[in-house]
């Protein structure tokens, strides 16, 4: 039972010193939302950005800020993105130790909170938390990098949280991030995702508005 689709760019592939100019250009070009990867060195063996930039964004687009925070017990973080201006947090399951408490307190910060999901992770590990969240990111690659390969095997996951939320809970979202492409988007929207985070398919092209474009297309 799915919703609408939703393309979110991810600003990992951007590039950074021309931030404004690139986020405009996917804004413009239909981005739903805007996905901003937040590595701490530690959970994945990547650096990216903090909440300081998404201050900044936050003045520069008026797209909802889609913040997947792969970081180690992100609890000290929260209300610093926050305040900087995020529209939806999501935190990994394999990162917190109070994984409910840790939800709970994005929503009391009234940011929409997600649970963030890497590829060997089952569904019965994810299962006790989908009633606390309103979306799950499904990781079709292990975090840390833009431009890997799609992992096939996690549509499987995909369609049993499918299943759970038919039964139990419609309004759950699901998200899928990693190898997003023309190529794979169609199977993951079959296999029930609504929002689809697109890195290097969107800023590794040319033409953002035509990248945006062609993944709905054959998102189907
Ligand atoms: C990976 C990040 C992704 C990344 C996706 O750890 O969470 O959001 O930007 O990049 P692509 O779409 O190039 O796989
Ligand atoms: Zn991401």
């Amino acid at each position: 039972m799915p919703h609408p689709v939703a393309i979110a760019p991810s600003i990992l592939s951007a590039d950074f010193a021309h931030l404004a100019n690139e986020v405009a250009q996917v804004a413009q070009g239909g981005a739903d939302l805007l996905h901003v990867d937040v590595m701490d060195g530690r959970f994945v063996p990547n650096l990216t950005i903090g909440a300081p930039v998404v201050a900044s964004l936050a003045k520069a687009t008026q797209l909802p800020l889609d913040c997947h925070l792969m970081v180690h017990e992100p609890d000290h973080l929260l209300q610093d993105f926050a305040k900087a201006g995020a529209k939806r947090l999501s935190v990994h399951i394999e990162a917190c130790r109070h994984l409910h408490r840790t939800v709970q307190r994005i929503r009391s910060l009234g940011v929409s909170p997600g649970v963030a999901v890497n590829p060997h992770t089952s569904f019965s590990m994810v299962e006790p938390i989908l009633r606390e969240v309103d979306f799950v990111l499904v990781m079709s690659v292990n975090p840390g990098f833009g431009g890997q390969s799609f992992i096939t095997a996690v549509l499987d996951k995909i369609r049993a949280i499918d299943d759970w939320r038919c039964e139990h809970r419609p309004a759950l979202r699901i998200q899928i991030d990693g190898g997003i492409t023309t190529e794979t988007i169609g199977a993951a929207r079959k296999a029930g995702v609504d929002w689809f985070v697109a890195g290097s398919a969107v800023f590794g092209k040319q033409d953002r508005a035509a990248a945006i474009a062609a993944l709905r297309a054959a998102a189907g």
